[in-house]
């Protein structure tokens, strides 16, 4: 016997990010901001002076990657059950990607998926963590391995936020902007070599072409099939520098802008860029105190650790390699031996 079931589905979870300042937002419904101590302390006012709801909440997790787990995810839940959220309730992420993540993943779960709206406050954030409906935690088996894809209602990225950010961390966002402009658009990155992101309609530019370079990839593959793993340009090498350094030396846009410049000298010796392109990537980095070195003790060790990537299998890695500036080439097949030549050299 058996018994089909017909779950051929049309949906439209299309969503609009607008970058600007934030309008007066009303909601007829219950409504939780989730935050963190640092972003409520530095911003919450203002942001409560946008909002009105039926019933408005703020729940606070403590602040860091090391907070974006399991413990968090029931601290946010337990909270939505006391205050008897239901189906139709709103969740705003309020903070960098660390609160969107999770507050995203918290939407996705809480009575099977709510709405969810994210207001991103570090440049990383803004440009990228907030964008395209990857949500998640950590665990003790590592970075991002639990979560779902579930997409915002919208988002609202108001630069304003990010006159209190640390250098580090606006660096950190930067890189990302790199990575977008360096495997899709050639125009871009020309634009980020011409022009400095500490001016604030640079910025403002930048993040819009960053975003909309990440809503064309996303629309194409939203669930990571194929073209949207380009975005994990420079990943697949400062993972396991952020892995090395035990998640303390760099931040996470840190270590990937190593990882793109060993990317970078991969693409080098495969003929896919030349030394003048390698060059002019670096120095846009440079520019903003990103360092491309980093000193490797075991290249093997370094080569093993790959592997504990979820973008790997057992038996191949995925390299994310630039052609040229603005273009990427997603490969399985990178000879062992040419990226242990890359890795010496570092
Ligand atoms: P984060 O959220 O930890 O924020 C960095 C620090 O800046 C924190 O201490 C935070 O409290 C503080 N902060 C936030 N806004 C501030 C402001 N306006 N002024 C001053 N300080 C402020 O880190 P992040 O770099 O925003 O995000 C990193 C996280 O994003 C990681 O967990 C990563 O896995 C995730 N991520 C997700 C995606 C995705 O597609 N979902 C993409 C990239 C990264
Ligand atoms: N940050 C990579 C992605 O969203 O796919």
């Amino acid at each position: 016997m058996k018994v089909d079931i017909a779950l051929k589905k049309v949906v439209d979870e299309s969503y609009s990010i607008t970058i600007d300042t934030i309008p007066e937002l009303t909601f007829n419904k219950k409504v939780a901001i989730v935050t963190n101590p640092k972003v409520a302390g530095l911003h919450l006012a203002y942001l409560l002076s946008k909002i009105s709801a039926t019933d408005l909440y703020i729940i606070t997790v403590p602040d860091g990657e090391e907070y974006k787990n399991q413990q968090s995810v029931d601290l946010i839940l337990e909270s939505l059950f006391n205050h008897r959220f239901n189906r139709k309730s709103l969740l705003i992420a309020f903070g960098g990607g660390v609160i969107g993540d999770m507050t995203g993943y918290v939407a996705s779960i809480y009575q099977r998926g709510i709405d969810f709206i994210q207001i991103p406050t570090t440049l990383l954030s803004q440009v990228d963590a907030s964008v395209g409906g990857k949500t998640g935690m950590n665990n003790r088996f590592g970075k991002n391995l639990v979560g779902a894809f579930h997409q915002p209602q919208s988002v609202y990225i108001d630069p304003y936020f990010l006159s209190t950010l640390p250098k580090r961390e606006f660096g950190a966002g930067v890189a990302e902007i790199v990575k977008m402009a360096v495997t899709f658009n050639k125009e871009f990155f020309e634009f980020l070599e011409q022009h400095d992101l500490h001016n604030k309609e640079v910025l403002k530019e930048a993040i819009k072409q960053a975003v909309q370079t990440k809503a064309d990839v996303v629309a194409q593959d939203e669930k990571e099939h194929g073209l949207r793993a380009a975005l994990n340009y420079g990943h697949t090498f400062g993972h396991v520098i952020e892995k090395q350094t035990a998640y303390k030396k760099y931040l996470h846009g840190e270590a990937v802008a190593i990882g793109m410049a060993m990317a970078n000298k991969l693409a080098l010796k495969m003929g896919l860029m030349t030394q003048e392109e390698v060059a002019r990537v670096e120095k846009v980095l440079h520019k903003y105190d990103l360092e491309t070195t980093y000193s490797i003790e075991d290249v093997e060790e370094f080569y093993e650790t790959f592997f504990l990537d979820k973008k790997s299998s057992d038996d191949s890695i995925t390299f994310i390699i630039p052609q040229g500036i603005g273009g990427v080439k997603i490969t399985n097949e990178c000879d062992k031996e040419l990226v242990l030549d890359v890795l010496k050299e570092f």
